[in-house]
């Protein structure tokens, strides 16, 4: 397992596992996804952009959206997710999609150029979004979307447990370390408009993951993912995180304990025409 880059300004690590985690949660927030994109009216012949898209994103989804005639822009800062993203569009033969590796705040991609400027767990994961958002609102074109999903860490785990707690309570404290924002999914419409944007709606999903679904794990994965940060910030010892981590697995796995990780906010707006 490889430790990955370390990215000034971006919570999560790039380890291997992070990498892995990534592709598995694009599969499984691909129906939230799909509404969205059927919601905006995606078609064939749009110019899309997948930004901080990550190792796959939702290059595949909106590839088949918009052939024939439309593209698929992705771009990620990260030059490791933008090679594993290539190649995921080369193994799926999306002749339609190219990566690119630029800052979200500044692509040097031209203004007014896409139908749909979309961001999925991107403006939660740094310390400023609102920069991201404006750059968003650059690139689309009149009359075009900005649209994204974005995570809020509203946790329920019933019953309560103390390991539980102090993970919760540790995954809040890193993130803020990070300058970023855990409750970005309800502040994403208030961007938008600030951006400019107008027709902002918003959309919220509440997934209750039953027993055995690896997404009951989102907590402990993230902390995991936060691991350096934590260490290097001297928030626990490792010993001390591994004691919690198992502790916090154990209870999270009991078919009996209801486990709802998180929000996920669709929020969508029209750059005025
Ligand atoms: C949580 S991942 C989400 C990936 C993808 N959007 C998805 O939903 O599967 C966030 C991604 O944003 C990228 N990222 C972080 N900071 C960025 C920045 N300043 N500009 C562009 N991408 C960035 C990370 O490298 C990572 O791939």
């Amino acid at each position: 397992m490889t430790e990955g880059v370390t990215l000034p300004g971006y919570t999560l690590s790039s380890s291997e596992a992070e990498q892995e985690r990534l592709r598995r949660q694009a599969d499984d927030l691909r129906p939230h996804s799909t509404d969205l994109f059927g919601r905006l009216g995606v078609q064939p012949g749009w110019e899309v952009l997948d930004l901080g898209c990550g190792p796959r994103g939702n290059l595949d989804l909106l590839a088949g959206l918009t052939a024939s005639g439309g593209r698929v822009t992705g771009v990620d800062v990260n030059p490791d997710h933008v090679r594993l993203a290539e190649g995921f569009a080369a193994a799926r033969g999306l002749g339609n999609v190219t990566v690119r590796c630029a800052d979200a705040r500044a692509t040097g991609l031209p203004p007014g150029s896409f139908d749909l400027v979309y961001a999925r767990l991107l403006l939660m994961n740094i310390p400023w979004p609102g920069d991201v958002v404006a750059e968003m609102a650059r690139l689309a074109r009149p009359g075009g979307w900005v649209a994204g999903e974005e995570a809020d860490a509203i946790c329920i785990c019933d019953p309560p447990h103390e390991a539980w707690d102090r993970l919760t309570a540790l995954l809040r404290q890193a993130w803020q370390l990070a300058g970023a924002d855990l409750a970005m999914g309800r502040r994403v419409a208030a961007l938008y408009r600030a951006a400019g944007l107008t027709d902002v709606g918003t959309h919220v999903y509440a997934d209750l993951h039953p027993a055995g679904h690896w997404r009951r794990m989102i907590v402990p994965d993230l902390v995991r993912s936060l691991r350096p940060r934590i260490l290097a910030a001297g928030l626990l010892t490792e010993r001390e995180l591994d004691d919690l981590d198992r502790a916090a697995r154990a209870h999270i796995e009991a078919p009996g304990t209801v486990m709802l990780p998180m929000l996920y906010f669709t929020t969508w707006g029209r750059k005025p025409g």
